[in-house]
């Protein structure tokens, strides 16, 4: 009578120990997988940081305002140039500059990148002959490097190519604070609804397409 029922709890008993190291391999197995699944994708995302990061050159106002002052096309540049962002290199040689720059040990701001970084457009980047300081933070500052994209945005069939390489049709308030922010030596609160009016450009709508 007892021994069928001795020999039961050590089958299951037995059972019990084989699905458990079964159930134990697959675990490591998939923990495993996994590691290994990451680390190709961060190698992954290395190599396409190193491959495909192309750098557009900045090619400068003029082109843009080629295409985007006239009448019909709202006076875009104009506008631009009736706002500080296209003084601000000439604003690095103002009596207020210059304190600035004594009290950081700066020779000369528009010359140190210390100042350079945020009071022109691409300061250190790939630039074409036309490209200059003087033009302060200009269209390119927000919308992108031209290189590619200044003859090929306007037209719908030539949009996604713009797109791809560097072309920001709608930059936003992100893009903004990589110059509005603490580092800028006379920082003010810098509140993108109140002051967005300010540099507001838009094309009038019969001209869109
Ligand atoms: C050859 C003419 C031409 C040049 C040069 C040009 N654009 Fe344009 N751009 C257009 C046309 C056409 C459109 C389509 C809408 C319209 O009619 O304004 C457009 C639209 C835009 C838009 C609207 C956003 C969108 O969704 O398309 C932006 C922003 C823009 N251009 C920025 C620039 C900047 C910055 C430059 C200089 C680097 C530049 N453009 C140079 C012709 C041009
Ligand atoms: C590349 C850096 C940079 C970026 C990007 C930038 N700004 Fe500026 N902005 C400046 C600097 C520098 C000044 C001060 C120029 C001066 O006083 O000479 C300024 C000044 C201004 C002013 C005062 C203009 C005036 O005429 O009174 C406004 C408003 C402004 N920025 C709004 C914006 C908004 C909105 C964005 C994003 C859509 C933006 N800025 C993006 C650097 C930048
Ligand atoms: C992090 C970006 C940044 C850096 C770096 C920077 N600025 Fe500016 N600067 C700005 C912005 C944005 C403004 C406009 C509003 C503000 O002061 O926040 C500005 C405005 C100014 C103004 C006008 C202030 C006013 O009251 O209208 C002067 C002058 C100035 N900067 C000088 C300098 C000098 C000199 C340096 C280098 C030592 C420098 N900036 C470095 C972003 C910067
Ligand atoms: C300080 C940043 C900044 C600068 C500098 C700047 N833009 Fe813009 N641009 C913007 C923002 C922000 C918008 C609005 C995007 C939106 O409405 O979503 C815009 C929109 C536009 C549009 C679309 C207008 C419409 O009707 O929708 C055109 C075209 C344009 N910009 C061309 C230019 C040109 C040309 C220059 C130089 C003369 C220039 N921008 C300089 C930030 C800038």
């Amino acid at each position: 009578m007892r021994k069928p029922i001795l020999i039961l709890v050590l089958v299951v008993v037995a059972a019990f120990f084989i699905f458990g190291f079964a159930l134990s391999q697959e675990e490591k197995g998939t923990g495993e997988a996994d590691t290994v699944k990451k680390e190709v994708a961060q190698e992954d995302t290395t190599q396409k940081e190193d491959t495909t990061k192309v750098v557009y050159k900045y090619v400068g106002n003029t082109w843009c305002k080629t295409c985007h002052n006239s009448e019909g096309k709202g006076k875009i540049w104009d506008k631009w140039a009736s706002t500080k962002h296209a003084t601000a290199y000439a604003t690095l040689a103002n009596q207020e500059s210059k304190k600035i720059a004594k009290e950081m040990d700066i020779e000369d701001p528009q010359k140190d990148a210390k100042c350079l970084v945020c009071h022109v457009t691409g300061y250190g980047q790939p630039t074409t002959g036309k490209y200059s300081l003087e033009e302060g933070v200009s269209c390119e500052g927000c919308h992108g490097p031209g290189e590619v994209y200044y003859t090929k945005h306007g037209r719908e069939k030539e949009r996604e190519l713009a797109l791809k390489s560097g072309f920001v049709p709608q930059p936003d308030e992100e893009l903004c604070v990589t110059c509005h922010n603490k580092k800028s030596p006379t920082y003010k609160e810098f509140k993108f609804k109140e002051v967005f009016t300010v540099i507001e450009h838009r094309t009038p709508e019969p001209e869109k397409k």
